[in-house]
């Protein structure tokens, strides 16, 4: 009997490639080309399966011309690529990846929370710059993490994770913004306080936004929400491009609205507004908060165990671990 065909949108690791020729008969991408919309549409035809990432749009025009597909696994959290009850009404299953990759994106988020706020990386352009000539009581002098209030804009897991970092490492007071609260256990694990949006902007002394993106999110935090930041503060994002308006920022920040920034994602990536290239204070990172190896290496196993699953194979056949939509199965 023949195996089902799958597609692997992006280069992984070899060995990923290989689990899924276990069972599939396997199209992949080793060059890592980035596919067009058609290009995928193309490539799809007969396949049963993708492994996508956290890149690939998967839309209405995509389920209508590829009515083979029966599962869609993505090796990101983040499924704002995905429309999800699209999938559900074509009978597509939909898997996201979570969990794995909550402490390793956490901690990517207090580096650069902590990189913006100590100016590591604007002073590390200084020196590489031959421009060091002496050592000065106020060089690069920033604003202290250890004990100032952190702002977590989005209080799910990797939200859940910085704010343990700040209050159990560096003894900060955490408040938080999330459409609902943190069971009372949770909040008091955590030191952590709800708070309104407004508060948040006004009190956080770094602001770190870990909130998924919709709709719902976009601009979520743009010029109007910049003016409520103490001058003092840092903003770091870690979600996704377009819950911050880039041009709005690097405004703020040519201003000293606020006094800087750490960005992982951006609107419009890998494009990055000009604008945020030409302000100092904005340490820039190309969407690698998940990017330790072991971290990517379990969130393409767990896509490839949602998959395997999804098209009834391996120990959880028609049960995909971490499936969006199980009852489109
Ligand atoms: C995620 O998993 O959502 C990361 O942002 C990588 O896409």
């Amino acid at each position: 009997m023949s195996k089902p065909a799958v597609l692997v949108c992006r280069a992984v690791f070899p060995d990923i490639v290989d689990r899924l020729r276990e069972h599939f008969d396997v199209e992949d991408n080793p060059s890592d080309v980035v596919w067009t919309p058609a290009e995928l549409i193309q490539r799809l035809q007969g396949k049963a399966g993708v492994f996508i990432t956290g890149t690939q749009p998967i839309d209405t025009a995509l389920l209508d011309a590829c009515p083979q597909l029966k599962a869609v696994c993505s090796m990101a959290v983040g499924y704002n690529n995905v429309d999800v009850p699209a999938c559900t009404a074509h009978g597509v299953v939909v898997s996201n990846a979570p969990d794995v990759l909550t402490e390793t994106t956490a901690d990517f988020g207090f580096a650069l929370m902590m990189a913006a706020a100590r100016r590591i990386a604007e002073s590390e352009h200084f020196l590489r710059s031959g421009a060091w000539s002496k050592w000065s009581v106020d060089a690069f002098a920033g604003t202290d993490v250890h004990g100032a209030t952190l702002g977590v804009l989005g209080m799910g897991r990797i939200g859940q994770a910085v704010a343990r970092r700040g209050a159990l490492g560096f003894g900060m007071k955490v408040i938080y913004h999330n459409r609902s609260r943190l069971d009372a256990a949770i909040e008091a694990e955590l030191g952590a306080r709800w708070v309104d949006k407004e508060a948040l902007l006004r009190e956080s002394d770094h602001l770190v936004i870990v909130v998924p993106y919709s709709a719902a999110s976009h601009h979520l935090v743009g010029a109007a929400e910049l003016a409520l930041m103490k001058p003092t503060a840092t903003l770091t994002n870690i979600a996704r491009g377009g819950i911050v308006d880039d041009a709005a920022l690097a405004q703020a920040l040519r201003d000293k609205r606020i006094a800087a920034a750490g960005l992982d994602v951006f609107e419009g990536e890998p494009s990055v507004h000009p604008d945020l290239l030409t302000v100092p204070n904005v340490v820039l990172t190309p969407h690698i908060a998940s990017a330790s190896l072991p971290t990517r290496r379990a969130m393409a196993h767990l896509a490839v165990d949602n998959l395997i699953a999804a098209l009834g194979f391996g120990p959880h056949a028609g049960h995909p671990p971490t499936a969006l939509n199980p009852e489109a199965l």
